[in-house]
């Protein structure tokens, strides 16, 4: 049996807010903020795979992020670009896999080669599976996902549809549920990031904007998740008296 506190989270999602906030407090311009964000993302991965995370998944452009001022949702885009130019060889050095999950279509051309390049080149890598879900929303992916069962069981009438039927369509198929959600920015909405996914997800709220975080923040996540006892339902005495149940102790 594991010891208390010794599990850690394999799956950490992030949403990483406050970059214009971070902006605003130094007189910057909010892209600048967007900027440093990016900047976070390298030493975070490093991080995670320190500590035993074998799946991170980042919330970068949501659906409703195309409301944003255009020039502000263009160097978004161009930001992310940059990010798949520069990193993927260091992703293949530290046998990062990497994914998109969202709506690629209307990407331009070049990021969406860019990001089938990052895709393919890494697919074989055997490290941490890191996630970047833009053009995103959990609501698009549950619908998404049921129009597409539907498509692959068209003789079946929607009422045979089940969670286990759905899950291989939605865009997380095969990576398990976050075991702990962190959102920076000081607000405490998953504003629909992984709607399905987060069903039983540890949810972590800290004011610190994303610009600032760093490994001691993320470690301050873990000691607080590793207080966390996950009942997935069932009651605190079934959990704490039966070790085959208990996805987490809570520390002394
Ligand atoms: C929210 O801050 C942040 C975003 C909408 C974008 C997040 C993107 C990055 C960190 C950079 C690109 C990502 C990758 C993976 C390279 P906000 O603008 O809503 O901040 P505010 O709430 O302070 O205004």
């Amino acid at each position: 049996m594991a010891e208390p506190g010794a599990l850690g989270p394999r799956h950490i999602a992030i949403i990483m807010d406050g970059n214009g906030r971070w902006a605003k407090n130094r007189r910057l311009p909010r892209t600048l903020g967007h900027v440093k964000g990016a900047k976070v993302v390298r030493p975070l991965v490093k991080s995670c795979v320190e500590r035993g995370v074998t799946h991170l998944t980042l919330f970068a452009f949501s659906t409703e992020n195309w409301r944003r001022p255009p020039e502000e949702v263009s160097t978004l885009m161009g930001l992310f670009g940059q990010y798949l130019e520069k990193e993927v060889s260091d992703m293949q050095k530290q046998g990062v896999r990497f994914r998109l999950i969202g709506d690629r279509s209307a990407f331009a051309q070049g990021l969406q080669d860019l990001i089938a390049h990052a895709e393919l080149s890494t697919a074989h890598n055997q490290g941490i599976h890191l996630t970047v879900a833009a053009n995103y929303g959990g609501q698009w992916d549950i619908l998404n996902a049921t129009r597409e069962w539907q498509r692959a069981n068209p003789l079946k009438g929607l009422e045979m549809l089940d969670a286990p039927g759905l899950a291989p369509h939605l865009s997380m198929a095969g990576a398990p549920d976050p075991d702990l959600l962190i959102r920076t920015g000081g607000e405490s909405r998953i504003s629909n990031f992984l709607l399905w996914q987060c069903a039983y997800t540890e949810l972590y709220f800290t004011d610190a904007l994303w610009p600032d975080f760093n490994a001691a923040m993320l470690d301050e996540a873990l000691a607080w998740y590793q207080k966390r006892v996950r009942r997935f339902g069932r009651t605190d005495e079934q959990v704490l008296g039966d070790p085959s149940a208990r996805a987490k102790l809570p520390m002394a």
